[in-house]
């Protein structure tokens, strides 16, 4: 696989599965843009790569709001040259309400959803134009096997995204950008650690690989999706869970 000199936008990098992104993405040569709300955050994961030989730049970006997504997407664009891949890896997810759909406010459950769900469209739409001028591109999608759980709006967001990659596979196909997503098991992050870690080592017994994942399973499993030796993949949603869920 050979992604040198590669532009890549990474959503939600500023900690957890998209620090590892960005960590490893910027290890196999390519310009790392993190686009993160939390400015602090993307701007030390930046500092850290930049120090350690690699290329980032850390933007500023509200995936739910189309501005700042243009925003970004246009500063990344005119730093770097273009866009050749996006990972939309952001989600409300380490400072999220945990209520059901009979309590939950109405206001925050759109909120939630668009940033969950219709992020993901948001960037691509803004990043869509930077890609077509490279001649095409590809996706990732971050999803969840919460989609499969019956876990509230968290695990319905989830849903979304996957039937999100499905239909955005047919708009992009003709462009020459394929879109796949990766559904994570229970991975080893903060954010894990605050919702679910209890639950999570419940379920660890019952899974073939009884361990957590880690950001750098993810990230191997997005550098595959993300290269040409993808090329005839997309609309796929791609388990990467030590076998939590297994399909015949
Ligand atoms: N950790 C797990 O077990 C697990 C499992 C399956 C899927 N996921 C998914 O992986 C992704 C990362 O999870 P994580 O565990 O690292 O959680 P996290 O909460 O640490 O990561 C989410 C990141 O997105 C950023 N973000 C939130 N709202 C944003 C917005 N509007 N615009 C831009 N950035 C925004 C946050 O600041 C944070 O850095 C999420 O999509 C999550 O749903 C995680």
């Amino acid at each position: 696989m050979n992604f040198d000199g590669k532009v890549v936008v990474v959503t939600g990098a500023g900690g957890g599965i998209g620090e590892g992104y960005a960590r490893a993405f910027a290890a196999q040569g390519m310009r790392v843009v993190i686009a993160e709300i939390n400015e602090s955050a993307g701007q030390r994961v930046a500092d850290s790569i930049n120090a350690g030989g690699g290329t980032a730049l850390a933007l500023r970006c509200d995936v739910g709001d189309e501005a700042s997504a243009k925003a970004c997407a246009d500063a990344a664009a005119a730093r770097f040259g273009g866009i050749d891949y996006l990972v939309n890896n952001a989600a409300i997810f380490h400072d999220m309400r945990v209520e059901g759909y009979l309590d939950v406010d109405m206001a925050y459950l759109e909120h939630f959803m668009r940033i969950n769900a219709h992020g993901c469209v948001i960037m691509t739409r803004a990043c869509l134009p930077h890609m077509e001028k490279r001649g095409g591109g590809a996706i990732v999608n971050q999803s969840s096997t919460a989609a499969w759980m019956h876990m509230g709006f968290y695990g319905v967001a989830k849903l979304a995204v996957n039937g999100i990659t499905s239909s955005l596979a047919r708009e992009l196909g003709p462009r020459n950008i394929r879109i796949n997503a990766i559904a994570p098991g229970p991975t080893d992050t903060p954010a894990l650690q605050k919702h679910a870690g209890e639950y999570a080592q419940m379920m660890l017994k019952s899974m073939p690989i009884g361990r957590l994942g880690q950001p750098a399973d993810m990230a191997n499993a997005a550098l595959f999706l993300l290269s040409d030796e993808a090329s005839w993949i997309t609309g796929h949603v791609l388990n990467v869970d030590g076998g939590q869920f297994m399909r015949a």
